[in-house]
C-alpha cells in the first residue's frame, strides 16, 4: 500500500506538468531498479503527436537506464478510474510483465487494480 500511495502522490504532482492541455493527466512508474518515474500528457499543435502520461513515464524511466518496469500508476481528474489509450497499452506490454500491477485512479479516491494482461489481452509482444 505504501508503495501505490508513493505512485500517487508522484502521478497527482505530474497533473500540473501536463503540457498544453485542457484534460491533465499523471502517471508514475516503478523501474526495476525501483525508482520510480513521473510522466505527464504532453499534447502537440499537430494531435498525433501527442505524448500520453503513461508513455512519457515509461519513457523517462528508459531513457534514464530502465529497460523494465514493476507497476505503474495513472491518475486523472475523470469521474472514474482513468483509462489508458490502446498505443500505452501496446508500449505497457513491451515494459511490464503481464502480470505487473496497473492501478487505474482518479482524483477522487478511485483506484482500480488491474494487470497489464488484463487491460490487453492477446498482446503482440514478438520481440521480447
Ligand atoms: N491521455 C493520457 O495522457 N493518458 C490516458 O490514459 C488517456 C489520455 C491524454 C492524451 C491527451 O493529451 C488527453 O489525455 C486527451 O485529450
Amino acid at each position: 500500500m505504501a508503495e501505490q500511495q508513493e505512485l500517487l502522490t508522484v502521478a497527482t504532482a505530474m497533473l500540473d506538468k501536463a503540457y498544453n492541455s485542457h484534460f491533465h493527466v499523471g502517471a508514475a512508474a516503478v523501474g526495476a531498479s525501483g525508482k520510480i518515474y513521473g510522466g505527464c500528457n504532453i499534447e502537440n499543435a499537430s494531435f498525433g503527436a501527442t505524448n500520453c502520461a503513461e508513455r512519457t513515464a515509461i519513457f523517462s524511466g528508459i531513457a534514464a537506464g530502465e529497460t523494465h518496469f514493476t507497476a505503474l500508476l495513472v491518475t486523472g481528474n475523470t469521474d472514474g478510474p482513468i483509462a489508458p489509450c490502446g498505443i500505452c497499452r501496446q508500449v505497457i506490454a513491451e515494459f511490464f510483465d503481464a502480470d505487473a500491477p496497473i492501478y487505474l485512479t482518479n482524483q477522487k479516491g478511485a483506484f482500480t487494480a488491474t494487470t497489464v494482461a488484463a487491460i490487453l489481452p492477446g498482446a503482440f509482444t514478438d520481440l521480447n
